[in-house]
């Protein structure tokens, strides 16, 4: 065998032998094709507005000779192209306080594929990036994977906010722990809206991490992928307005440079098109880093078949304006369902504002399938097995150093019937009584 690099040779060993903790086996549900496969309410991917989306790009998508051809001949060229619509979407709807200048955006592969490039170019190896639980556990994967770096969870406690300023101490003191013992931090990562959290932080906590960061001599990468979804329900009437970091005057409200802060986000959420990959890195006071961001993703360039369809939806203002109102109006209802779903069976769940997912605590549920004194561990691995014998699943986010550790985060935007469908497979898994409806199920989708 030819020798591999000492990375790939650790990486042979320990991690890609392994298997994973929690997948799904076997090919997923498919309504046609695989009616008694597992249905994944577990990734966050939006399917409430695919029909509307698909009719659109079937009648507008359009690929010329440039998009045959490197990027390069699309962007130096005169052609409309997702760099420039990107940029317009993201002034229009996060409303910086500066508009961004093509100088100040990048566009990548999606937001992980960017999010891995920041941190090898902002961490040495072993050092590491701080967030708090629970977290979006791919951060970790994203850390670890090119970089080798060290997701340093800031464990909050379960009666603390993890969104409030109360949060901060704990944040400042895994800081100051995993510096003591030399694991040098460098980034302090925030999501905003929080992914699994699903709802928006408080203004005033964004900016003590602000404070935070300078204190601390940190980048501060806010991944503002969610912004565009934040909704209100019967749940949450008024949920905070979404409010990116971009907008906000952090230069005269802390003392934080602003070169420093830098922001992640994209369509692939609001549009429901996490497959076509796509992402921008936005930093409006750090040319060097735009520029190294720029540089390294030059052999991994976005496809310019997913580039001609993204400009023609975020270029048709009329449709895009549309578009983002309703996919809200749908959040809402999909969400106000499963809430309804969650009350009828007594589990309790973090009300969710922003986002595709809730966060449900299904810990009583847990303690009826194992034996008396079971650990958290032994308890979501028999709800994962029961789960996935019933043809469902979730994902478990003890994987993200939950604070509760039997939540599970599920998914609530799947097409209408194979949510009706996954939630009636939860109920058989954990033996839940009968009798839940939710009339009309398909109005208003
Ligand atoms: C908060 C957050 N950031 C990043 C991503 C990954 O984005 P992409 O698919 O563009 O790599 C996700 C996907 O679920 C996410 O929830």
């Amino acid at each position: 065998m030819p020798r591999l690099s000492r990375r790939g040779q650790a990486r042979l060993d320990n991690d890609v032998n392994v298997p994973l903790r929690f997948f799904i086996p076997g090919k997923y549900y498919d309504t046609k094709h695989n009616p008694e496969g597992v249905i994944n309410m577990a990734t966050a991917e939006n399917s409430l507005m695919t029909p509307e989306l698909l009719q659109h790009i079937h009648s507008h998508f359009h690929l010329d000779p440039v998009h045959l051809k490197y990027r390069v001949s699309l962007l130096s060229g005169f052609y409309p192209n997702t760099e420039q619509a990107l940029r317009m979407y993201i002034n229009e709807t996060f409303h910086p306080r500066e508009l961004i200048t093509p100088e100040q955006i990048v566009t990548g592969p999606g937001l992980g594929a960017i999010f891995a490039q920041f941190i090898w170019h902002t961490c040495e190896e072993g050092e590491g990036v701080v967030i708090t639980t629970p977290y979006y556990d791919s951060f970790a994967r994203e850390s670890e994977y090119h970089a080798q770096v060290k997701l340093v969870a800031a464990h909050i406690p379960r009666d603390v906010d993890p969104l409030s300023l109360a949060a901060i101490k704990y944040t400042s003191a895994a800081i100051e722990a995993s510096n003591a013992s030399g694991t040098r931090i460098r980034v302090v990562i925030l999501c905003n809206p929080h992914n699994p959290l699903a709802r928006v932080y408080p203004k005033e906590t964004i900016l003590a991490y602000a404070t935070l960061a300078e204190k601390f001599d940190l980048h501060l990468l806010v991944d503002e992928v969610y912004g565009n979804e934040v909704f209100p329900s019967t749940v949450v009437p008024n949920p905070i307005p979404f409010e990116s970091v971009l907008s906000m005057d952090v230069n005269s409200l802390t003392d934080c440079d602003p070169s420093r802060i830098h922001v992640l986000a994209g369509p692939a959420k609001d549009f429901g098109v996490s497959g076509l990959k796509v992402g921008v890195f936005v930093s409006q006071q750090n040319d060097d880093m735009v520029k190294l961001i720029r540089a390294s993703l030059g052999p991994i360039p976005i496809s310019s078949a997913s580039d001609s369809i993204m400009t023609a939806v975020l270029n048709d203002s009329k449709f895009r304006t549309w578009f983002l109102e309703e996919n809200r109006r749908r959040l809402t209802k999909a969400f106000e369902r499963v809430a309804s779903w969650c009350d009828f069976h007594k589990i309790s769940y973090e009300p969710a504002s922003a986002g595709v997912f809730v966060l449900l605590d299904l810990g009583p549920f847990l303690e009826r399938l194992s034996d008396v004194g079971a650990s958290d561990d032994v308890k979501v691995d028999n709800g994962v097995r029961i789960m996935l014998d019933n043809g469902v699943f979730l994902r478990p986010t003890i994987v993200a150093h939950d604070q509760i550790p039997t939540r599970f985060r599920m998914t609530f935007t799947l097409p209408p019937d194979t949510m009706l469908l996954g939630l009636r497979r939860l109920e058989k898994a954990f033996g839940l009584r009968q009798g839940w409806s939710f009339h009309p199920w398909r109005s208003n989708l």
